[in-house]
């Protein structure tokens, strides 16, 4: 069992105590995003009221305050994902658009028509389409790599795909519709034996693994605050530091410029030549605070925590008749997706929120996993580290309930 004291993080976040339609929150929908708590909450909520104004340049207290919190922030960052610098940490708005700016800045300047990007059959939209947009715009070509029944990467597929055109590899460090967590380092391994850069998607992954973006050696890693504990609307790009130099900004404006004048502008240096504009200030400092509560639990705690609920839950949807778990890969986070015989995901979705358990039901940003496994959408059970047994159990018991009223 775990070591962790699991009542306590709960009560760490107060939306836990809520009710839904007169019954306890059950609340299971963590990879979508997460709950926030009190700690990132009180973060933001002190930069507001006692520290707030905008950052970088100004000349009085409150600017110089909520700046040295904001640049803390980066290197909480940093220290959380072992990054070498935190010049290599960029702030952004979510893992799409880091993605984005990838695509723009890094793609524009060195992918050209005829050269492959590779990516996988399990990637969220956010990592197919800047992709599409890019090969539209410049004649690359996508290359997918295939994956098998229990939605699992076909490695030898994913080495005979990668070709001396490939520029590029872009995949998921976990599948947010499966739960699969990819071979990140022989994938690397393999792509940079030839030379080519290669972008994780850790939007699943950063939330429920210890990431050490060194000695994985990726050359850049995105995920987002909101899927972290922390709040919405704030993300990261991680890029090594020689790749992020060598690329030009993606947004002009104020911020990412040392000096600007009609014959020609200058660039700021690193990080903040990729950070126009202001920036989301109070929310990066709660990223910051989430960054510190996660590492105060510890994440091989939260990781092992959640590997227990992943084989509790797995183990009680398999002895449920008429439900069939999509998804089975050896390596696998805390994600359950799954479809019922008789019910459709969106049922199940409405359904279970009458009795106040919160899941997902849809494609999940991932149209061809559905496609894949041939059904219009699943139903998505995600875990964090405030859930508990008995919240699986009252998961179970609807289930069970429901395929008996639909059966
Ligand atoms: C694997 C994966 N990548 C990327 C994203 C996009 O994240 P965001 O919407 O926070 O930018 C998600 C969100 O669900 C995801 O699960």
């Amino acid at each position: 069992m775990s070591e962790l004291d699991i009542q306590k993080i709960r009560a760490d976040f107060p939306i836990l105590e809520e009710t839904i339609r007169g019954k306890p929150l059950v609340y299971l929908d963590n990879a979508a995003s997460c709950q926030k708590p009190a700690a990132v909450i009180d973060a933001i909520s002190h930069n507001y009221r006692h520290d707030y104004a905008n950052i970088h340049r100004g000349v009085h207290t409150l600017s110089e305050r909520s700046t040295a919190a904001y640049e803390a922030s980066r290197d909480k960052v940093r220290q959380f994902i072992n990054a070498a610098s935190s010049k290599e940490i960029v702030f952004v708005r979510g893992a799409t658009e880091a993605i984005n700016l990838v695509a723009h800045s890094y793609g524009k300047s060195k992918i050209k028509a005829g050269d492959e990007i590779l990516i996988t059959w399990m990637e969220h939209h956010s990592n197919i389409v800047p992709w599409q947009l890019l090969c539209e715009e410049t004649g690359a070509v996508l290359k997918v790599v295939p994956i098998n029944t229990q939605g699992e990467l076909l490695f030898d597929q994913f080495e005979a795909m990668l070709s001396d055109k490939t520029r590029l590899v872009s995949v998921a460090h976990m599948s947010n519709a499966l739960g699969t967590v990819n071979p990140v380092k022989d994938i690397i391994a393999l792509a940079h034996a030839r030379d080519i850069p290669v972008l994780l998607d850790g939007a699943q992954a950063a939330p429920h693994m210890a990431v050490d973006v060194q000695a994985l050696d990726c050359d850049f890693y995105v995920f987002s605050g909101h899927k972290l504990y922390g709040p919405s609307g704030i993300g990261v790009l991680y890029g090594k530091q020689a790749l992020l130099e060598a690329m030009p900004p993606y947004q002009g404006g104020g911020d990412m410029i040392r000096k600007v004048s009609f014959s020609g502008t200058e660039y700021a240096s690193l990080p903040h030549k990729f950070e126009a504009g202001t920036p989301s200030i109070a929310d990066t400092i709660g990223l910051g605070a989430a960054l510190d509560y996660v590492s105060g639990i510890g994440m091989n705690a939260i990781a092992a925590y959640e590997h227990e609920l992943l084989i509790y839950a797995t183990e009680k949807a398999r002895a449920i008749d008429g439900l069939n778990i999509i998804g089975d890969a050896a390596q696998k986070g805390a994600i359950l997706s799954f479809t019922l015989d008789k019910v459709h995901p969106h049922d199940i979705g409405t359904m279970l929120d009458t009795v106040g358990i919160a899941i997902r039901a849809g494609h999940h940003c991932a149209m061809p996993v559905m496609d894949f496994f041939e059904v219009p959408a699943t139903a998505r059970a995600s875990f964090a580290v405030y859930n508990t047994h008995q919240e699986i159990d009252v998961l179970m018991d609807a289930l069970t309930e429901l395929i008996k009223v639909f059966g």
